[in-house]
């Protein structure tokens, strides 16, 4: 049995997490930690704690799950990293320069990290689809969608996406005439390869993105909906599974598909 802590476990995501892992016969629930709920009961034996460390030392799980906020997770890991626990990433809001820390500290370390964006198998096809498209299109945008909760933008999936794009395309808004914003912000962020980014919030959405390429006479749309939180599930059991093996670094559901 693989021992497993869920922190963030009172959020949307962690709640889903914590079910996902009550329901899955490899895994034992050890732990749940959350700012939220203290000492409320998720499991026979498991009640939220508030304190990460505290919690880890206990409980002594063999992997966390942190979905939890972008403002303490770059904290967290390191937390994880320096009590040599492996952990399973979903929360997003990282920093390019905080990823290559993390991977670097992982390694010296030989402690497993996980880090995925995207959790859904749909979302990991969407972007592979666009990084494949970007290979013969030289002009594309991307527009993510998410409720008005998020608090990071441009979401991890756009970044990831256009990471992957600009890596296979040097410019992708190739002919633009000199632009000049009215309404600062109209044209939205800039990624690598001159790839726009542009966040809607509102409550309505979960979670989409639509990833758009244009050339004379035509256009292709790419889109991925989350309609439930439950669609992340299988893509984090699959992590805890394969972290559970090995002591990498990884950055990407579709390292492991
Ligand atoms: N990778 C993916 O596939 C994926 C999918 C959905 C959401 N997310 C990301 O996951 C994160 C969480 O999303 P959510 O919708 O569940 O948010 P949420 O606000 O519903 O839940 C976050 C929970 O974390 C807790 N928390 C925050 N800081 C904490 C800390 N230091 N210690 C303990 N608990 C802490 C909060 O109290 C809250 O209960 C966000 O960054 C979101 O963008 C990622």
């Amino acid at each position: 049995m693989i021992k497993v802590g869920v922190i963030g476990a009172a959020g949307k995501m962690g709640k889903e997490v914590v079910n996902a892992v009550l329901n899955d016969k490899d895994l034992e629930l050890v732990c749940a930690v959350d700012k939220f709920e203290a000492g409320k009961k998720v499991a026979d034996n498991v009640e939220i704690e508030e304190d990460i460390e505290a919690a880890l030392k206990s409980k002594k799980p063999d992997i966390v799950v942190d979905f939890t906020q972008p403002s303490t997770i770059y904290k967290n890991i390191n937390i994880y990293l320096d009590l040599n626990v492996k952990s399973v990433i979903g929360t997003t809001g990282l920093k390019k320069e905080e990823i290559e820390n993390i991977k670097k500290k992982s390694e010296e370390k030989n402690v497993g990290c996980f880090i995925a964006p995207n959790f859904t198998i749909g979302a990991v096809l969407m972007m592979m689809f666009a990084q494949t498209a970007s290979k013969y299109f030289n002009n594309a945008e991307i527009l993510e969608f998410h409720h008005n909760q998020k608090k990071d933008a441009p979401s991890g999936t756009a970044i990831k996406t256009a990471e992957l794009m600009a890596s296979v395309n040097e410019n992708l808004s190739n002919g633009n005439c000199e632009e000049q914003e009215t309404i600062k912000g109209s044209r939205g962020g800039c990624a690598e390869s001159n790839i726009r980014i542009h966040s809607i919030r509102m409550p309505g959405f979960m979670a989409s993105q639509e990833v758009i390429f244009g050339a004379a006479g035509q256009i292709l749309k790419i889109r991925h909906d989350s309609v439930d939180r439950k669609c992340y599930m299988s893509g984090v059991i699959l992590a805890l599974k394969y972290l559970n093996d090995n002591n990498k670094f990884t950055y990407g559901l579709e390292n492991i598909l």
